[in-house]
């Protein structure tokens, strides 16, 4: 019987795997992953895609509970690629975290989302969040990523700035 063989090609000569380092320092991680985000989302111009892989990458990275972004739609963020459980569609802008910091313009860091006012569950199992705002060249913020972890106070200024590299890479892409 004649054995076919096929070879895997990648056509856009893309790793397939990601390198992350075995540690627990985020700092260490963030420093491997920026410049392999950076590869994956090069030549890619459709930005759905890239945000779906950024989404993944961070995920299998941090194993956070939860990582996507909800993009601006009309007069609300509307939720776009994500890795986690089903999440809440549509937030209006003066709801939420993620409201929160698309109104401030601001990273935003709750270490325990029952004590934040407003706070959105979309799942029980979520206990800490990171907001960051994604600004276009004009300076205006055309969605947000939202990070969360089903830990207490999981997020710090090291995840602020290593997520703000990530976020970065997105907005030379607008
Ligand atoms: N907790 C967010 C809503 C989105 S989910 O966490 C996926 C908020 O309060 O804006």
């Amino acid at each position: 019987m004649e054995v076919l063989k096929f070879a895997v090609l990648n056509l856009r000569n893309m790793a397939e795997s990601l390198f992350v380092p075995k540690t627990a320092d985020r700092e260490k991680i963030y420093d491997e992953l920026a410049p392999q985000i950076s590869a994956l989302v090069e030549g890619e111009t459709d930005l759905v895609a890239n945000l779906a892989n950024i989404t993944a990458a961070l995920k299998e990275a941090f194993g956070f509970f939860w990582v996507g972004f909800y993009v601006k739609k009309e007069s609300q963020l509307v939720l776009s690629a994500f890795q986690g459980t089903i999440a809440c569609t549509r937030i209006d802008f003066d709801k939420g975290v993620c409201g929160h910091s698309y109104t401030t313009k601001q990273i935003v860091i709750v270490p325990n989302v029952e004590e934040f006012p407003g706070h959105i569950a979309c799942s029980s199992a979520s206990k800490s969040e990171i907001v960051l705002p994604v600004f276009d060249k004009d300076g205006d913020v055309v969605m947000v990523l939202d990070v969360d972890s089903d830990k207490l106070d999981d997020f710090s200024e090291t995840d602020a700035e290593g997520l703000r590299r990530i976020v970065k890479i997105i907005e030379d892409l607008l």
